[in-house]
């Protein structure tokens, strides 16, 4: 059998290192997808050490030149995509309420967290096509969750991030509307919650460890063909869209 070939992109640190690491130690070939070229070059350097089979593409996400570049690349130098992992997001510059946070700081967060899922999956899918059994991760969040938070007190204490969360409830959507689209293909698409993960995104907090907070998008990268479609879960437990 052919070695996989999976993209994670923001693989240059967190929890999105850890997924190609976990990847990589399954026998997958990861390129790590990072915005800063230096930094993905070290994240790879780092993974090469410990013997993996890892290299380095530079992808800012809510760049289309940057995934033109990058989607060529890769096509260039293995001709096929077996995994495709959208980890790379951001909280945002100026998080706040659902009226009080910026237009332009929404913007920001959907151009990372959603149109850059968009326009990188849709660049990639011809070679996603090409592989047996293409895998899409989307690394959504509970936050993303429309029925929690129309659940009174569920979330309550996370309300004033509201463009991240409203980002994620967007990709949890879109999820769906591309596995409907590839349901006759041999592509799965499912939508992950990592967990409250001690990542630098929450700055010091957070439950889980990095290696727990990457285990959900490895195993739902590495499914077989019994596996979900249109799926959100985390740590194999099914969350309310
Ligand atoms: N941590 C949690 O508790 C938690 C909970 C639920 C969901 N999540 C989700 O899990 C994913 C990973 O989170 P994390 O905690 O590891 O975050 P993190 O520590 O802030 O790391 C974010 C990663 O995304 C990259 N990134 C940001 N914008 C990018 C862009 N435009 N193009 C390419 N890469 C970009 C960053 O690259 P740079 O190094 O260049 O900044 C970094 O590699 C995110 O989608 C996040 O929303 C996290």
């Amino acid at each position: 059998m052919e070695q996989k070939i999976a993209l994670v992109t923001g693989g240059n640190r967190s929890i999105g290192l850890e997924t190609a690491r976990q990847l990589a130690q399954q026998g997958v070939h990861v390129i790590i997808g990072s915005r800063r070229r230096g930094q993905g070059v070290e994240a790879a350097m780092q993974l090469q050490l410990q013997g993996l089979s890892v290299e380095t593409v530079e992808l800012d996400v809510s760049s289309r030149n940057s995934i033109v570049a990058a989607a060529d690349e890769i096509a260039r130098r293995h001709g096929r995509l077996d995994i495709l992992v959208n980890n790379a997001g951001i909280l945002g510059d100026a998080p706040g309420s659902a009226s009080q946070q910026s237009v332009s700081d929404w913007r920001l967060v959907f151009d990372t967290n959603l149109f850059g899922v968009i326009e990188l999956t849709q660049a990639l899918l011809p070679l996603l096509h090409k592989s047996p059994a293409g895998r899409i991760v989307n690394v959504s969040s509970v936050l993303g969750s429309i029925s929690l938070h129309a659940t009174p007190g569920a979330l309550d204490a996370f309300k004033n991030i509201s463009a991240y969360n409203v980002s994620k409830s967007a990709l949890n959507a879109w999820t769906l509307h591309l596995a409907y689209e590839l349901r006759d293909t041999a592509i799965k698409v499912n939508a992950i919650h990592p967990g409250y993960v001690k990542s630098d995104m929450n700055k010091g907090g957070g439950e889980l460890d990095i290696p727990t907070g990457a285990r959900t998008s490895v195993e739902l990268a590495l499914i077989g063909s019994e596996g979900p479609s249109g799926s959100f879960s985390h740590l194999g437990e099914t969350l309310p869209w």
